[in-house]
């Protein structure tokens, strides 16, 4: 049987469903790659014009990010919106993850509500950031 948090869980899912997709839903309520990435390689933060910070952490291994780690001060779809740019991220060239876009991740996320739009471009942004600060670093140690 399910327990009261599981039937909770599952109506809050249930009322989220009617404004946004199913992979909202599931990275909004069980973000991926949440959380700091110590000895990073790169660093990103970036407040978007509603006021909310993002932050990335990147491991970097030759030319592809090994890893990402987030944090966000922000919204349900924040959360789902950095989940998803990290989840692209890993495992890709650098040159490749600087040009994921907004769009990217509208895309991979099914799409967001109008006035939620701008939480996919945060976390695009944080993550140039971030491949800008580690591009940055090694440059001066060149
Ligand atoms: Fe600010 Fe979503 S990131 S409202």
């Amino acid at each position: 049987m399910a327990s009261s948090w599981e039937h909770f869980e599952e109506l809050i899912k249930a009322k989220m469903r009617t404004v946004y997709s199913e992979m909202v839903v599931e990275l909004g309520m069980n973000p991926k790659n949440l959380g700091e990435i110590d000895n990073a390689d790169g660093f990103g933060r970036v407040t978007g014009p509603c006021g909310d910070t993002m932050s990335i952490w990147l491991k970097i291994g030759g030319d592809r990010i090994l890893d990402a780690g987030f944090t966000t001060d922000g919204c349900t779809t924040s959360l789902a919106s950095a989940s998803m740019v990290t989840l692209i991220a890993k495992g890709s060239r650098l040159e490749d993850a600087q040009k994921i876009s907004q769009q990217d991740v509208l895309d991979a996320l099914g799409g967001l509500p109008d006035e939620s739009r701008h939480c996919a471009l945060l976390a695009a942004n944080t993550l140039k950031a971030a491949i800008e600060d580690y591009l940055e670093q090694k440059e001066n140690t060149e």
